[in-house]
């Protein structure tokens, strides 16, 4: 069975760990803005580089370019479709809407990640990722087995984000409370959000977003 589902929650909810778990158990196609926005920084181009400081400032990259993104990556298409950090703005939720209509598909749930803001800063300033397969990790709730050593590929290239800083954080919170958690109230109007305790342990949410799932 074919479903297509929405990772929705503040900066730091969980969102890329539980989509990797989907992946691996489900073989669902993970489609993060943030990832894709990350690459195109990367690129060097100028569309990149102008990407890059607004991503650092902890603001919101503009719909048209997001949407650009996904637009792409859905007529590739795939076993289901794990949106994480996409929708962000009421925009981007419609235009989704519209996107899925032309392909012929459907979203079949929202999951609403809830995590209160004093855990969201623990989580964001301790978190460092695989630069190699993308692994995440946190400093006090998930670090690698041998220090230094991803437990997944065995690369040593651990990084931190350049936006996880208490700075940017507190923009990419604003950003969030103004501009994306507007969206729980659309989903929940539409019939498709389910809620799931984000500050439970990293199997006990996956337990509840299987169950929301079905
Ligand atoms: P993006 O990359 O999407 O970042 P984000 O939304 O800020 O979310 P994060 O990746 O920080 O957190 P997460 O929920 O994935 O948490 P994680 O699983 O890593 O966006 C970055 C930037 O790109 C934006 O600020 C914006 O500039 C731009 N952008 C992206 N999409 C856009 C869009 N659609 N429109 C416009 N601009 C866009 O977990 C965090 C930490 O907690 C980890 O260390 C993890 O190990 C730990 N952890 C996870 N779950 C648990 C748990 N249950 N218990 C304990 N620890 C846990």
């Amino acid at each position: 069975m074919t479903i297509n589902i929405i990772l929705l929650g503040p900066p730091g909810a969980g969102k890329g760990t539980q989509a990797r778990k989907l992946v691996e158990e489900r073989g669902m196609v993970q489609l993060s803005t943030g990832d894709m926005l990350r690459a195109a920084k990367d690129s060097g181009t100028e569309m990149g580089n102008k990407v890059a400081e607004v991503m650092a400032r902890g603001e919101l990259v503009t719909d048209e370019i997001v949407i650009g993104l996904i637009r792409e990556k859905l007529a590739e298409g795939g076993k289901g479709f794990i949106f994480d950090g996409f929708p962000r703005t009421l925009g981007q939720a419609d235009a989704l809407g519209e996107l899925l209509n032309e392909t012929g598909q459907v979203l079949d749930a929202v999951i609403e990640m809830r995590v209160d803001d004093e855990a969201l800063v623990r989580r964001i300033t301790g978190r460092f990722t695989c630069g190699n397969c993308g692994e995440v990790y946190h400093d006090e709730t998930k670090p690698t087995a041998k220090p230094g050593v991803c437990d997944v590929c065995g690369s040593t290239d651990l990084k931190r984000r350049a936006d996880d800083n208490e700075e940017s954080l507190r923009t990419r919170l604003l950003e969030y409370y103004k501009k994306t958690s507007p969206l729980i109230g659309y989903y929940y109007a539409k019939g498709n959000l389910t809620p799931v305790n984000g500050l439970a342990e990293i199997d006990e949410v996956s337990r509840q977003i299987a169950e929301a799932l079905g």
